[in-house]
């Protein structure tokens, strides 16, 4: 353990670990107890990482002490299982408690609330609960500059509660904007810029769950971390120009929008190159589900009744509405719910798929900037 450094750029590596976990130095230094000035001195390359920092860090979930080393120490740092048998469940309290609010533009306007929902350090998984506190028509996308995000490195599947726009930009930076109501859901394409308000105070709020594709696999990762991005740059549209590649249909200039009135038996929005990704809303009108999948799982309350999970040799949990679980791949699970109970229900597997498919979707809707964004990413996007 002692041949083990940190990775060179340590600063960008952990302003990216916070960013996919929706923290900035502000919002993340009371929850590890470190100052605000620090963080952002280590992540600005002014201050060295210390190792009592370092583990401060790892405490929280889903950032990995692996994440801080090159790969060839990954084995060094075991990922530390924080499942119960495979299922973490967060209660609707703690998404609560972990309530923070994010303030956008010159004038730092309140713009979302954003919470923790249940997550895994055994996953790349980014769920996200998120109220809009911004109040617009959603007739027309004519918001502010600043209200939309520079569009993030991880896929994103959204789900919609109550009467939430959701605006994004395409890769010639024409905007555009679609009035959402609950049980809608999205897919956005990586580095599309997007942002959410709610035409009505206090009832907008979505269910986001962002992960790392097949760019994110970390050997796709090593393999173009020791390329200048100019090489990665050239290199990779060499070889997308050979690449037959059908454009999902689904997807428009970056976004796919599935109605709630348009899904057939449960199944929400879905995107042709990230096959393994599914959405379901799932009720108890045929009786209990009992399932073991490969994928990552996010389960999230939405109804208005609680069910029961059992898992394990003989664990069982009560789940009431805004409680959330994340479930490891092939852990045997069983739903039982009354018939007015409702799950929202994605399975992913992250880090799945082909790094060369991703590459050529974000090319089509985010063009060179997004391709020089899979090598480096450095700013800060939301
Ligand atoms: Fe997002």
């Amino acid at each position: 353990m002692n041949n083990a450094h940190y990775k060179n750029n340590i600063g960008a590596v952990i302003r990216g670990l916070l960013n996919g976990l929706k923290h900035t130095p502000e919002t993340i230094a009371p929850i590890i107890g470190v100052e605000q000035k620090v963080i952002e001195e280590i992540i600005g390359g002014k201050q060295e990482l210390t190792a009592d920092i370092e583990q401060k860090l790892i405490s929280v979930a889903g950032l990995n002490q692996q994440d801080l080393y090159p790969a060839e120490f990954a084995g060094e740092f075991p990922i530390v299982d924080d499942t119960d048998l495979g299922v973490r469940i967060v209660r609707a309290a703690e998404t609560k408690a972990s309530e923070r609010i994010l303030s956008r533009g010159p004038a730092n306007i309140p713009y979302y609330i954003y919470a923790d929902t249940a997550m895994s350090n055994t996953s790349t998984f980014r769920p996200e609960w998120i109220k809009e506190l911004f109040v617009h028509n959603g007739e027309t996308a004519d918001l502010p500059e600043w209200a939309f995000n520079k569009g993030h490195f991880e896929h994103q599947m959204t789900y919609f509660i109550g009467p939430v726009n959701f605006y994004w930009i395409d890769k010639s930076g024409v905007r555009h904007v679609t009035q959402m109501n609950t049980g809608d859901t999205n897919y956005i394409s990586p580095f599309v810029p997007h942002t959410f308000t709610t035409r009505e105070e206090d009832k907008g709020l979505i269910l986001a769950v962002t992960y790392g594709g097949a760019i994110a696999n970390p050997t796709f990762k090593a393999e173009i971390g020791v390329m200048p991005v100019e090489d990665f740059l050239k290199h990779t549209k060499e070889k997308l120009a050979q690449l037959p590649f059908a454009i999902d249909e689904k997807v428009v200039a970056g976004v796919a929008i599935l109605k709630h009135e348009n899904a057939q038996n449960g199944n929400l929005v879905q995107c042709d190159y990230q096959p393994d990704t599914r959405t379901r809303e799932i009720t108890f009108i045929q009786g209990a589900i009992s399932e073991s999948v490969s994928s990552d799982r996010w389960i999230y309350n939405v109804g208005s009744e609680s069910i029961t999970i059992e898992w394990g040799n003989g664990k069982s949990s009560e789940i009431q509405t805004d409680d959330s679980l994340f479930i490891k791949p092939n852990t045997t699970h069983a739903l039982k719910g009354n018939e007015q109970a409702k799950l929202l229900v994605v399975d992913i597997k992250p880090g799945a798929g082909d790094p060369l498919i991703e590459l050529k979707a974000i090319e089509t809707y985010a063009g060179d900037a997004g391709l020089s964004r899979v090598h480096t990413e450095t700013t800060r996007w939301y």
